[in-house]
């Protein structure tokens, strides 16, 4: 126990270490390796065949409309853009965007409103308990232990079969207790690729009705996977049986402006005056920690999405980069009857069946960059790579 002077003595060289997100470290050790035949399939950022993330035609166009016609940066306000959250609703809400029980607003990334969403839940009920599904993204332990949340794991993807452990999680709904939040993948599950199926999202969705839980749905790939439509049937199966929800968006893949932060948070609850006294809090915490979201990426894609022919045309961009991920997808699994699995999931991600010291020889010995557990991004290589990122992951199965 420290004593009050110790306390009071301690500085900022005090700070212990920080066991910094293992996704950023591969991000640097990645950029710091100079031999030129590297792979990165490590962060999620999309990439064509020639290798390059380039910025979507109609961002470029939506930029220069937004140059020219932008009379002023004075600031819009705590709920940022909402044209941009309104614009969204068809596309995210589908039939249920005209529910005025539900409320968005726009976020520094699918991240601030995973953070703001926790926010609101801590606020609401401290005591409520998250359950994930292990693996998942890095990132969303430490944002739920950043609000003071407790956590409840289970196991939801068998590794060497590629596919969920379905009993496993319906077991943990059925295990908490009401006010309890599942946190649920929307589409493209990162960092596995194993999506529920329609039957599997039914089950799901009854067995939250049932224990009375709140769904959280993290959707940061939407288009990615089979379809706009499709990638949002689960969440709004969801909203159509549930009077509590919360869903954290993100437009920083289908609109590829990664680096500009562009995300969402909805909220629904039983009636409109109680969804707007939980935005109130929501705006009160967003206001804590950012003040006001960044406007430029957000009035981008909001200018695709309010002129139809950029808009028709963003979708066609889309399903090129969704042909791409699933055409990669179709060519890794047929390479090796271990690897078919990939073919049946969906998104940017999928976990090979590599150990971790299989993993780091293959970034020592071929330049091949993924995270630890084995999860890769399925278009973070050229057409020119896919050839030698099979043989050396076949060769490393195989070792
Ligand atoms: C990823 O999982 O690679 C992306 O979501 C990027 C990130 O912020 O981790």
């Amino acid at each position: 126990m420290l004593s009050e002077t110790d306390v009071s003595a301690r500085g900022l060289a005090d700070l212990p270490e920080v066991q910094s997100d293992s996704l950023l470290q591969l991000i640097a050790l990645c950029d710091a390796d100079t031999r030129p035949e590297k792979i990165d399939v490590g962060v999620g950022v999309f990439r064509d065949g020639e290798g390059r993330t380039p910025i979507l035609q109609v961002i470029k166009e939506a930029e220069r409309i937004l140059n020219a016609t932008q009379e002023t940066k004075a600031y819009l306000g705590g709920y940022g853009d909402k044209r941009f959250a309104e614009l969204l609703r068809p596309i995210l809400l589908g039939e249920h965007a005209a529910d005025h029980r539900i409320i968005g607003l726009q976020t520094p990334g699918g991240c601030g409103a995973l953070r703001l969403g926790f926010e609101l839940i801590a606020t609401a009920n401290p005591r409520a308990r998250v359950l994930v599904g292990t693996p998942t993204w890095p990132n969303h332990p430490p944002i739920i232990n950043s609000v003071g949340l407790g956590m409840v794991d289970y196991p939801y993807y068998e590794r060497g079969q590629g596919s969920i452990r379905f009993d496993d999680m319906m077991a943990a709904l059925a295990n908490a207790e009401p006010g309890d939040v599942a946190l649920l993948h929307g589409c493209c599950h990162n960092p596995t690729g194993a999506d529920l199926d329609a039957e599997q999202w039914r089950q799901v969705t009854e067995a939250i009705v049932e224990r009375r839980l709140i769904p959280f749905v993290d959707i940061a790939y939407q288009g990615f996977g089979r379809g706009l439509e499709e990638d949002a049937a689960g969440l709004r199966g969801l909203l159509a049986a549930c009077d509590e929800v919360i869903v954290a968006q993100s437009c920083d893949k289908n609109f590829s402006v990664y680096r500009d932060r562009v995300g969402s948070l909805f909220v629904k609850t039983g009636s409109r005056e109680a969804t707007e006294r939980a935005m109130a809090h929501v705006l009160q915490r967003a206001r804590e920690m950012w003040s006001m979201p960044p406007d430029h990426g957000a009035a981008a894609v909001r200018i695709v999405l309010d002129t139809p022919e950029l808009r028709d045309r963003w979708l066609g961009e889309l399903a090129a980069m969704r042909d791409r991920i699933n055409s990669v997808r179709q060519r890794i699994a047929a390479a090796d009857a271990r690897l078919a699995f990939i073919g049946r999931q969906f998104g940017m991600f999928s976990m090979l069946p590599l150990s971790k010291e299989q993993v780091l020889k293959l970034r020592e010995s071929h330049a091949i960059y993924m995270a630890d557990s084995g999860r890769f991004n399925i278009v973070g290589m050229s057409d020119g790579q896919i050839g030698r990122f099979i043989a050396a992951v076949v060769e490393a199965m195989d070792a």
